[in-house]
């Protein structure tokens, strides 16, 4: 769907310049594009007929548009809490929602139950989609006039735009074409940060959480299935993980507003982040970062 090459835009955040990757300007209004046209086209090339896959909402967006595109049918599972714009987009796209009571990890329960049975076209556990969001590492090297950025500011859940990040980095230094893979920056919300509790103890893998309700459900993950994966990542690139509180999420989203950018209150979250992390920038450093997801997808919220 001529998907790709998102404006990287500079902006002036707290007196820093920053460059902001405008990734809720895709067909589906969020990043998960990146993942999913590379994952349903190999789906296709696969002769797959129907796929079953679940999400908080966005990445259940991307794979029921490229499934209406490539004319394969999908049952999307999200949970009941998911916001009403992205309902009514998942149907739009003729795909079948199944809304499931309960917590995202029960929604993914019930996928994987129907995941016996149909191909599985998950984001988190299917390997074509990281595949697919490298393009975002490729995209800003190409951008900066092929240089890699010091730092990478990055939203995580499941980490599939972050882990695609490092990937797309780590085959260009593979590839001698940069020297120095970034420093990569995890962003969580504070009432579910999985990773945030990891990193912190110095825990190679995630442990359970007590998770409380926010306004980022695009973040709020529990058990993120490549947790080890996404905590050597930031441990190879002498990174870090900040937590953001629900309190800071909404400046966020207010401040963006004002900057003339209407994103979803999961990409607030990383612009929350993002400040965080700016307070502590060595003076030339480079930082890129990104806004996810369309405001309008979940305008209600923000009521
Ligand atoms: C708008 C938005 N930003 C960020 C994320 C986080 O992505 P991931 O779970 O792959 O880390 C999501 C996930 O749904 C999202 O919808």
């Amino acid at each position: 769907m001529n998907e790709g090459f998102t404006p990287l835009e500079g902006i002036d955040l707290n007196g820093n310049c920053v460059l902001l990757k405008i990734d809720y300007l895709f067909p589906t209004g969020s990043y998960k594009d990146r993942g999913a046209t590379v994952l349903i086209s190999k789906m296709k090339e696969w002769g797959v007929q129907k796929v079953v896959e679940d999400s908080s909402g966005n990445a259940g967006s991307a794979i029921a548009a490229y499934c209406a595109k490539t004319g394969i049918e999908c049952d999307i599972y999200v949970p009941q809490y998911t916001s009403p714009g992205k309902l009514v987009q998942i149907q739009a796209y003729g795909a079948t929602l199944k809304r499931v009571k309960g917590s995202r990890e029960r929604t993914a329960e019930k996928a994987m139950e129907a995941a016996s049975k149909i191909p599985y076209a998950s984001h988190c556990w299917n390997p074509f989609f990281l595949h697919g969001t490298k393009t975002f590492a490729f995209e800003v090297w190409e951008q900066m006039d092929w240089r890699a950025p010091d730092t990478l500011v990055l939203p995580i859940g499941h980490g599939t735009l972050f882990l695609g990040a490092y990937m797309g980095f780590k085959e260009l230094k593979e590839a001698g074409r940069i020297k120095r893979i970034p420093k990569l920056v995890g962003v969580q919300s504070a009432s579910c940060a999985p990773l945030y509790q990891a990193f912190k103890k110095g825990w190679k893998e995630t442990k359970q959480i007590e998770k409380r309700e926010t306004i980022a459900e695009g973040i709020a993950i529990a058990e993120p299935v490549r947790g080890k994966q996404i905590l050597e990542a930031i441990r190879d690139t002498d990174g870090e993980i900040l937590a953001v509180t629900e309190n800071e999420i909404g400046v966020a989203l207010k401040e963006m507003g004002r900057k003339g950018h209407f994103i979803e209150p999961t990409s607030a979250a990383t612009i929350a982040g993002l400040k965080k992390y700016l307070g502590k920038k060595r003076h030339k450093e480079t930082v890129v970062s990104t806004l996810t997801g369309m405001g309008l997808k979940s305008a209600g919220k923000m009521l």
